[in-house]
């Protein structure tokens, strides 16, 4: 008899975005291995559990997620119910391929349990809509940050091809995602914004242009935080000049 591992999205940070479903479960865990920014109050809900915090703030090494992965196949083969917490949607940017390869070749019945993501709560903060009618009807999410060994990772080609862009991890790469869009072409004046802990109390908003990332990104604070790029953030765009590229597509 071996239990279930659940990979849980624990949404962007506010414990109360969870979803209901992520909360039943963890009220039933045995096991709680968890990513380093997930809310006290949501491990709280883990009641009768025993929780590890497993995760670091960012570029986990890949014997330590080897590691992980052998714990969550140890931990299903002692215990009924084991979740593996994860900040925002696991399917994202989340590690969430390896662990569900390793509990397949184990034979580990599994079921993943989405969550917000950092980019829907971005968009919430902002009080925009990352698509928009006639002017953005394509979202990219992608991160610069690529593993030793990985292949090549074009990032700029897919922010380029969308209409709104979401940039994970790059926060610390302003200078670099600058040089790189303005060289390919991007115009300088596209809106950007940095969103630093969305959904969370020390929220912070940075807003500009393409040009000016760099300075956005040093007023920022230490906090996680992702960069949108695109017309549609543009919320002071005069409806008048919507309807035009409406009238256009
Ligand atoms: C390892 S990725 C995990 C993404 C996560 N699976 C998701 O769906 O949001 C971590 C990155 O997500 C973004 N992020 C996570 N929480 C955030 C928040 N509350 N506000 C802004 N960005 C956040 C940041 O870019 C951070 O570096």
């Amino acid at each position: 008899m071996t239990g279930k591992v659940y990979l849980v999205g624990a949404g962007p940070g506010a414990p109360d975005l969870l979803t209901v479903r992520a909360a039943e479960i963890l009220s039933r865990a045995d096991v709680v291995l968890h990513d380093a920014l997930v809310h006290p109050e949501t491990l709280a809900l883990a009641r009768k559990a025993q929780v590890y915090a497993v995760g670091k703030r960012s570029g986990r090494h890949s014997t330590a997620q080897k590691f992980i992965s052998k714990r969550l196949i140890d931990s299903a083969r002692r215990f009924d119910t084991v979740v593996r917490l994860k900040g925002g949607d696991p399917l994202l940017f989340g590690r969430a391929h390896e662990e569900i390869q390793a509990l397949r070749r184990a034979g580990i019945e599994f079921e993943i349990v989405p969550g917000v993501t950092a980019a829907s709560a971005a968009g919430a903060e902002l009080g925009v809509s990352l698509t928009r009618r006639g002017v953005a009807r394509s979202v990219a999410f992608v991160t610069p940050r690529s593993g030793v060994g990985e292949r090549h990772n074009d990032w700029a080609a897919s922010v380029l091809a969308a209409d709104t862009a979401v940039i994970y991890m790059g926060a610390g790469l302003a200078e670099e995602i600058r040089a790189v869009l303005l060289d390919r072409g991007k115009g300088p004046h596209t809106p950007v914004v940095l969103v630093e802990n969305a959904s969370l109390p020390g929220r912070n908003v940075h807003r500009g242009t393409l040009a000016d990332l760099p300075d956005l990104a040093r007023r920022m604070g230490s906090g996680p935080a992702v960069l949108l790029i695109g017309e549609a953030l543009e919320t002071s765009i005069a409806e008048p000049a919507v309807e035009a590229l409406l009238r256009r597509a």
